[in-house]
């Protein structure tokens, strides 16, 4: 029984945790974005909270084909009722067609049935936003397949979600410009308050740690965060395709339903210290669009390029992570 080593922050670790308090302003914005024509791009978790506001920034300013890979079917297709509107009603885009594919990331066993069901309608991929997660969720709650739920949902579950589109999006990179094709991985701040190396291996899911409290739950989540950022940097060094960019972001501090499982009391006050939603689609859009962007870089809110904690970034830490993830997904490829 023993706490995880957290790595002490340095003070450019404290700087970007501020950051998030007092963010830039978006510079990269609708009026910056490609045309996309032609291109096909999935947002995971566009229901709602940032991925939401993701799909309809991109459906009212590009034309590309946008899916939203998410669990709850009438929740998704209402909210697919309710882009359009906005997205009408914003932009002055009528009767825009935004697709869905049900995905359950926390449960293994549905992502492959979700890919067939995508390479089914679309025959390219140029752009993969791994949007959707869990945020300290009641201790004990669990995925399908018996991982924590937040390393099994933001981490294992993109991370199966990707091996299994790399083909058709591999393919499609080879054919476009360099640079297009994208990967962003949605990291967060908070990877700062990971175990050092990212994972806590001897007890990956903290369920020996001597007492559970908000400090080791936000270890918890920033285990998670962490090992989306090394998955950033990871996918090209395994995956030797020159016009990718896989990079991570932390979209910044925002008012969404991330915070769901906290305090009636907390959730009072994030609503007045947090940014609005729409902010976190700059950053995520940053990330999948702009110039500025380079394989394997991170980015903060709403737009600016930051690094990882130093302890993250190692070729060893980014194979180490990447085999585990492998072997537990490869049952499910
Ligand atoms: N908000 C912030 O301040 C902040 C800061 C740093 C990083 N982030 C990251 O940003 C991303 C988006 O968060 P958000 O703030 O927009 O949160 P949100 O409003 O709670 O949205 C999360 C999305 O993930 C989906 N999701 C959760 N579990 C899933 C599962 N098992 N299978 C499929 N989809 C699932 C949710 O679907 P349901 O609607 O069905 O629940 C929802 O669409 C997350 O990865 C989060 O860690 C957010």
């Amino acid at each position: 029984m023993s706490y995880p080593d957290i790595p002490r922050n340095s003070l450019s670790d404290w700087r970007q945790l501020a950051h998030g308090m007092w963010p830039s302003k978006p510079t990269f914005k609708e009026d910056r974005y490609p045309s996309l024509e032609g291109k096909v791009v999935i947002v995971t978790g566009g229901n709602t909270g940032l991925g939401y506001e993701t799909v309809k920034s991109l459906a009212g300013s590009t034309k590309a084909r946008i899916y939203i890979f998410s669990r709850n079917k009438e929740k998704t297709l209402n909210a697919i009722d309710d882009l359009k509107l906005e997205v009408q009603k914003e932009y002055s885009v009528k009767n825009r067609e935004i697709g869905f594919v049900q995905v359950d990331l926390s449960d293994l066993t549905s992502i492959k049935p979700a890919v067939e069901e995508f390479l089914k309608k679309e025959d390219r991929l140029d752009i993969i936003i791994h949007n959707a997660g869990v945020m300290m969720p009641p201790q004990g709650s669990k995925s399908k397949q018996g991982y924590e739920i937040q390393i099994g949902t933001n981490v294992l579950g993109h991370h199966l979600l990707q091996r299994l589109l790399d083909p058709i999006f591999i393919k499609t990179s080879e054919t476009n410009p360099k640079g297009l094709s994208r990967i962003v991985w949605l990291s967060s701040t908070y990877h700062m308050f990971a175990p050092r190396g990212g994972i806590f291996w001897e007890d990956i899911n903290f369920e020996k740690v001597p007492k559970f409290n908000n400090l080791t739950k936000t270890q918890l989540y920033g285990q998670s965060k962490a090992a989306n950022l090394i998955q950033a940097r990871t996918w090209s060094r395994k995956h030797d395709y020159p016009n990718v960019i896989s990079s991570s972001i932390c979209p910044g501090y925002l008012n969404t339903d991330l915070q769901r499982h906290a305090s009636a009391l907390e959730r009072y006050v994030y609503q007045y210290v947090l940014w609005p939603k729409r902010m976190g689609a700059y950053t995520e859009l940053y990330a999948a669009l702009s110039p500025d962007v380079k394989d394997g870089d991170h980015s903060i809110s709403f737009g600016t390029p930051a690094k990882g904690r130093e302890d993250l970034l190692s070729d060893e830490v980014g194979d180490k992570v990447w085999t585990w993830l492998d072997k537990e997904t490869d049952p499910y490829v």
